[in-house]
């Protein structure tokens, strides 16, 4: 595996892949990889001859409040997990190279990031548009690679890259799950003991709703109050949002008549999770 500290390397690399006929597909991290990221890598390896792979926390999408500082950094551990998934570049940039100092040129979608996570985390998906931005730029992959753990992130960025014409890809994978049903999650690892245990009935209010739909509900309020009732039942879990959404332009709708986002963000003590499902009527 290579690993690749700058801008010119990294383009260097690239050009040489691309004058050899090479597919590459990447996949950007914040590091703290799990399942979910190896799945995504695992997904890259089959479609491209080459899998690249960020790890870089950016602090542009962390709001003043946020885990920026105590954001897991286990660099050597993510090192030897991307060489044993067998990635063939990691690409590991620096604050230093990302970021200019007083930078003003920043990328926006102004719709789908105001609602859901966006609203209680003005400047996030500004923050992630423009790394992905940058990332995409350096790294000139033909597929990205992006979990619909991150349902919203993902909308946003398959906005960002047809209406800015990107040149690439956008491959959606589906959430991996810890065997009691939680999504995996970097932010996982903040939770205690006794939040651990309750963390999964965040999963579990999301199967009673599709349940429901399954069986032929089709009101948006009927399957929240599902969502809500038992979640209150965990007092350790505190409900920041649950909405449902039009997966195209995320309005909320009454009835589903169309494919849906049934999305949800819940405090577990001090660790925000956030988790999702869609339906296809
Ligand atoms: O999903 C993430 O880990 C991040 O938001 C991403 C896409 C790597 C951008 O920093």
């Amino acid at each position: 595996m290579k690993i690749i500290h700058n801008i010119d390397d990294m383009r260097k690399l690239v050009r040489e892949y691309r004058d050899n006929k090479k597919s590459i597909g990447f996949v950007p991290t914040m590091g703290a990889l799990h399942k979910g990221h190896m799945s995504l890598v695992e997904s890259s390896k089959e479609d491209n001859d080459i899998t690249v792979m960020s790890i870089y926390v950016n602090p542009t999408q962390f709001g003043p409040k946020e885990d920026l500082a105590s954001y897991f950094r286990p660099i050597e551990q993510d090192k030897e997990m991307a060489q044993y998934y067998n990635v063939d570049v990691l690409f590991l940039p620096s604050d230093e190279i990302m970021y200019k100092t007083n930078e003003t040129a920043f990328v926006t979608e102004n719709t789908l990031s105001q609602i859901l996570c966006g609203a209680y985390r003005p400047g996030h998906f500004q923050g992630v548009c423009t790394i992905v931005t940058k990332l995409l730029h350096i790294v000139s992959p033909h597929h990205i690679y992006l979990g619909q753990k991150d349902a919203q992130q993902l909308r946003i960025l398959q906005k960002m890259v047809s209406e800015l014409f990107f040149d690439v890809k956008v491959v959606p994978a589906q959430t991996i799950r810890e065997d009691d049903g939680l999504a995996c999650s970097s932010r996982n690892g903040y939770l205690h003991d006794e939040e651990r245990l309750v963390a999964p009935s965040i999963y579990q209010s999301i199967l009673l709703a599709k349940n429901a739909f399954e069986k032929g509900e089709r009101r948006s309020e009927v399957l929240l109050s599902i969502v809500r009732s038992h979640l209150q039942k965990f007092p350790l879990v505190d409900v920041q949002y649950i909405e449902i959404v039009s997966w195209d332009n995320f309005e909320k709708i009454e009835l589903i008549e169309k494919t849906t986002l049934l999305a949800v963000a819940c405090f577990v003590g001090k660790t925000r999770l956030i988790d999702n499902i869609i339906f296809t009527p």
